[in-house]
Formats: C-alpha cells, structure tokens, sequence
C-alpha cells in the first residue's frame, strides 16, 4: 500500500509541496509523512468526491452507452461491409475494423464503422492511396450508399448508407510488422486498437464513454482542426493513464504546463526534453510510438475549457454539466437575438463562394481569412469580440460581433524607442498624423480614422484580403444587424461553442 501510493505520489508533487510545509516541523523524514498524510488525504477526498461523480456517470451511461442489441446490431452491419469489401480487395490485402467499435468506446447512435485496407508493403504509397478510393468507391457503389473523399494525412473513402443510418471511414494503409516500419500516419492505428484492448478495463471503457460525451456537449471533441478538440484514442489514453474518469477530472482541475504524459508508464515526464522535441506544452507520447503526440491537435482553447468544466464538476458534481439542453434548441433564433438584444453587440456577416470540397478543406481556409479580417479590424482600431466562421453549403460565412463603435481616430502601433532608425522611419512614414506619442517605450501615432465604421472598413478590405486559394470574397455584401433566417440556427451553434448563454 505504501509503495503503491509513493509511486503515484511521485507524479504529483503538487500534492506533496503544500502538505511538506505542515509536517517538516517535527517529523524526521518529511516525504515519507508527506506520503501518508497524502494518502489518508487522497482517500478521504476520493471517497466522497469518487462515489458522486460514479454515481452521474452511472445515470448518464444509461443515455450513452449503446444497448446489447445495438452492439448487435452494428457488429451485424459492420460484417456485411466487412463482406462486400472481401469481393472487392485483392487476397494481399488485409480488412481489419479498427476505431471506437473495436474498442468499445462507441457512444450510443454511433457507430461509425472504421474498416482499414492493410497493404502489403510491396505497394508503394501513391499507389494504396489511389487503389484505397478505387475500392472504398467501388464498395459505395455495391452496398448502394454514396460516398465523399475525406482528407486525414492521406484520402479515404466516407460511405453512407443512408437507409441504414451506417457511416464508415475506408481507410487504406500499409500493414506492418512494427512501428519502425510506418509508411503512412494511419499505419500506426492498428497497433492503437492492440493496445488499447490489452490495457483497458471494461468499467474504463465505460467512463471513457462518458468522457467523450462530456467533451462533445461542450464542443471540444473530435481532432479535426475545425474542432481542435481531443480525439477518441487521446481519451482512451487519458483514462489509461489516471486510471478513472473521476482521476482525471480531478488531476485536469489543476493542470499545470507544460504537462508531458507518458501512458506506456503511467507517468508524467518532468525533465523538459519531450517538450523541445514535440515544441508544444501539452504532450501525450503515443504508447505505441514514442515520436507522436497523440494531443498535438488540441487547441490551447480546447485544454483550458477542458480544465474550467473539470473544476466545475470536482468542485460540484453535478449532470447538469452533461446536459445543455439549450444547444439543439428549436428556439435557436429567439435565444440568439435575445443575446443580441441584451448584450448590445452589432453583428456583421460576410459571406465567401467556396467550391464544393469537404469541409476539411474549406474550414481552415476560411478560419485564416477570418482571421485576417478580425486582424485588419483591429489594426483599423476596432474592438472585436467574437469572429466566428462557419461552412454552410456553397458559402464560407464569417459573422462578426462587436460593439457599438464610430472613430473619428485611430492609434497606429509603431516601434521601440530605442531602434533609432525604425523609429524615426515611422514618423516620417505618416506625416499626416495628427500627432505622435510614446507608451511602454514604443512611439506611436494617432491618425485620423479611414474609416468610421466597421461596415465601411469591410467594404474596403484590401484585394488579398478578398480572395485566399477556395475563399472567394469578391462579391460578398456586408449584412449589418441583421441575421437572415437560415442562417440563424448555425449562427446560434457557433455562438454557443464559444460562450455559455
Ligand atoms: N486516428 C489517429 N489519429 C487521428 C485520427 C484517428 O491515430 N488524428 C486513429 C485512432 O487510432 C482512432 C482511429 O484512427 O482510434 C479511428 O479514428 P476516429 O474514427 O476518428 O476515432 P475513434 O477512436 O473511432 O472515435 P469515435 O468514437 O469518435 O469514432
Ligand atoms: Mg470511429
């Protein structure tokens, strides 16, 4: 028992320091008090904290998880696509199901069904990827659904099968004996599927269930860059290492940065070496391959909402935290000018022409260009507070909001001080300011404002601002203060992923 609670110890200092400062006073050896008093600590704080969190997660696994029949149900469809593909691949050619159906992790209502193509090595890439969309096409075809090419490091074929509410990812990749031998990304997905199968229990299935669901009812699931979010092995791995989702919210309450998880050990990495190596502060070496973040896609926005949600549980448990009902609200509209009303903000929207590619192409694209904009505002002198761009059919939509705000000035950042050159340049760069002045030892030079507004600004954006490789803007009007109706629900939704109304 005392070794056991050391070892955990050992990665959580954080613990440790605070309780040190009572018991050094007349103890001989103050780590191993530290540890007991951290230990009869712990107990306490899991016993109650542990048995409510359990208890909602309980009730909320009656929502989630999926039924025996529809475990059925989907292993049944899944062999059947498993069927069609075997006519279809060459003999070399290994199907494998891999993803959350093989790992149990599913949530109820969907089963996406991940089936891989694993090639022989005698196939070069090029050639998978190319024979990969022949024959996830040719398999949409005889199991009467239709298909889109999706874009991962590599193109796959996404099938529907509407009339069976069946989604599946067909995925080419190399088939390997070890990770040494990787050819493409995915070739690694295969081994995630071995490990986690060999490491976890079916109760950390479970809470690794209510984990995803958690993170999707507050829009931080999924690894897709639109999303930035945490994909479904990241949790799995994160359950692996803190052994329960009650441990995890618990830890993720007071993460620090940078924070480096190793799962293969269970451990948390504090030498700063991994950190160099992955240049980011938060690391999730993939235990089956020590040179991947498996977090790499988490936004810094995603981790900190992660830590706001999981302190609001561990300080109050409670499932209202899993249930925003709000969010598919028939009332959308209502609640979006309601928020408008109330908080004074003016809206303006933009909307580009995007050609008809998957959104995985089109989003980051229109995400910079929102950028750029919300950017070029601000340098303008307007205050922005939400820029929030989303796909909807042929359009590429950026609503902006912000308040009320008419300049007749704006102040023009200039360098420091002390770069003689660069400083006196920029005064005589904008002779036509009206004066000049320093702050934080930067001279800057307040102008008279271009333009007054924001409407008058967007409707003066430079060329490049206009047209960015499939964003077209050229013929795009702004619409001020008004939402036109069918855009409200979506309006509504990537309002709410941004902040709680
Ligand atoms: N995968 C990966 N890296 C990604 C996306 C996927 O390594 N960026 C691998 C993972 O092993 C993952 C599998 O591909 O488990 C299937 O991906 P996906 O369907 O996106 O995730 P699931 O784990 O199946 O989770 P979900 O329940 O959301 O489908
Ligand atoms: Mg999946």
């Amino acid at each position: 028992m005392h070794s056991k609670v050391l070892h955990e110890m050992v990665f959580q200092r954080k613990y440790l320091l605070p309780l040190l400062h009572y018991e050094t006073y007349f103890i001989n050896d103050p780590y191993d008090v530290a540890i007991y008093t951290l230990c009869k600590h712990k107990l306490y704080m899991d016993k109650s904290f542990k048995a409510s969190a359990e208890r909602i997660f309980d009730r909320i696994l009656k929502d989630i998880k999926p039924s025996p029949a529809e475990v059925q149900d989907t292993t049944y469809r899944a062999n059947s696509l498993m069927d069609i593909m075997g006519k279809i691949v060459p003999k070399d050619v290994e199907l494998r199901i891999v993803g959350s159906i093989s790992r149990g992790t599913n949530l109820k209502g969907d089963a996406d069904i991940d089936i891989f193509m694993l090639f022989s090595k005698a196939y070069k890439k090029d050639r998978l990827v190319k024979l990969g969309l022949e024959y996830g096409k040719k398999a949409a075809r005889l199991a009467k659904g239709t298909c889109e090419i999706k874009y991962a490091e590599h193109p796959y074929i996404r099938l529907y099968l509407k009339s069976a509410g069946l989604k599946a990812d067909i995925v080419p990749a190399s088939k390997i004996a070890e990770i040494g031998e990787m050819a493409t990304t995915v070739d690694r997905t295969p081994f995630h599927t071995e490990f986690i199968n060999s490491n976890l229990s079916d109760r950390q299935r479970d809470e690794v269930r209510v984990l995803k669901y958690f993170l999707k009812v507050h829009h931080i699931y999924g690894a897709e860059v639109k999303t930035g979010g945490f994909s479904g092995y990241l949790c799995e791995l994160l359950i692996h290492q803190y052994g329960s989702l009650a441990k995890l919210l618990e830890s993720a309450s007071s993460f620090k940065q940078p924070l480096i998880l190793d799962p293969l050990f269970k451990k948390e990495i504090t030498d700063g070496e991994r950190q160099k190596k992955f240049a980011s502060n938060f690391v999730v070496v993939d235990p089956v391959d020590a040179n991947r973040n498996v977090a790499a896609g988490v936004s810094t926005e995603s981790l900190t909402r992660f830590m706001i949600i999981s302190r609001q549980f561990v300080s109050k448990p409670s499932i209202s935290l899993f249930y925003r009902e709000k969010f598919a609200s028939p009332q959308a509209h209502q609640l979006l000018s309601k928020f408008i009303k109330e908080s004074g903000l003016e809206t303006f929207i933009i909307t580009a022409t995007v050609p008809e590619k998957s959104e995985d192409v089109i989003f980051p694209q229109l995400r910079k260009v929102a950028g750029n904009i919300g950017d070029h505002l601000r340098k303008k002198g307007f205050d922005i507070y939400f820029n929030l761009p989303f796909v909807r059919g042929k359009s590429g939509i950026i609503l902006l909001m912000a308040p009320r705000q008419r300049l007749t000035s704006r102040v023009l950042k200039g360098p420091s001080v002390f770069v003689a050159d660069a400083s006196r340049h920029f005064a005589m760069g904008h002779q036509k300011a009206l004066g000049f002045f320093v702050s934080e030892s930067a001279i800057h030079a307040l102008e008279k404002a271009k333009h007054p507004t924001i409407v008058s600004a967007l409707e003066d954006l430079p060329a490049n601002m206009r047209f960015h490789k499939d964003i077209n803007l050229r013929k795009s009007k702004v619409i001020h203060n008004r939402i036109p109706k069918e855009m409200e629900f979506d309006a509504y939704c990537e309002l709410l992923k941004k902040i709680t109304i």
